[in-house]
């Protein structure tokens, strides 16, 4: 019986072959998709070793309909525009052809040599787009009167205690995807993943004085 079955599996595996693939196509696939992550983690990751864990948000670029949104909502508007975590730089760049003065903050070094870059090739002049590799938790933003942030859920409500702390009333402030979530009124733009809400400095501080329990903690 048992030899039976032996001569069973040999004919088997002589019908079909193994699944196993070959050495080189497993050694390729694995230099593959270590050479896919160190060109991801080389974008995403350098400049991140000092930010708490809690605080640390991944680059994903912003699409056209998001900025156009953004855009939107600054409709208006002059002065001084900070955009937190600039990555390569397209919110800031629209915002400047919008005749606002903008400076990107960002963390990552790639990222800013990147977009200095592009304001070089574009001929773009410091005096109207600026990149500072710069942490934002640690800069004083009381000097903008436009903040853009397109973040990720888990520090906005950090953001917001700050940002309340440092802007002036004057201020409008402009996140993508993402609220406040202890923020009142807000309006927003475009839905889904494209949606960007606007807040107006004075209006968030003076409800959160009327209805003390949506204040931040
Ligand atoms: C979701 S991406 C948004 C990029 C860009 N604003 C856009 O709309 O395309 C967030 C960016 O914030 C940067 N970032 C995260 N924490 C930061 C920090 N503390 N200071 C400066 N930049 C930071 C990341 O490196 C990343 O490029």
């Amino acid at each position: 019986m048992e030899d039976s079955i032996d001569l069973i599996l040999q004919d088997h595996s002589s019908i079909f072959p193994t699944n196993k693939p070959h050495p080189i196509v497993s050694a390729g696939t694995g230099a593959l998709l270590t050479g896919l992550y160190g060109v991801w983690s080389i974008f995403t990751l350098p400049g991140f070793r000092k930010i708490p864990w809690k605080l640390k948000v991944p680059y994903l670029p912003s699409c056209k309909d998001q900025t156009r949104n953004v855009m939107t909502l600054l409709e208006g508007r002059r002065g001084r525009l900070a955009d937190l975590g600039s990555g390569d730089g397209r919110l800031v760049f629209a915002a400047s052809s919008a005749g606002f003065q903008s400076t990107g903050f960002e963390i990552n070094p790639i990222l800013v040599a990147f977009a200095r870059s592009k304001a070089f090739w574009r001929g773009v002049p410091a005096s109207q787009v600026v990149f500072l590799k710069e942490d934002f938790w640690k800069t004083d933003l009381s000097s903008f009167n436009n903040v853009t942030a397109f973040l990720a859920p888990g520090v906005m409500e950090l953001l917001g205690e700050k940002l309340l702390m440092e802007l002036p009333d004057e201020a409008r402030v402009i996140t993508c995807r993402f609220p406040f979530p202890n923020w009142p009124q807000k309006i927003s733009m475009g839905s889904g993943l494209n949606e960007v809400f606007a807040y107006d400095m004075r209006a968030v501080r003076s409800l959160l004085r009327s209805s003390p329990s949506t204040t931040c903690k």
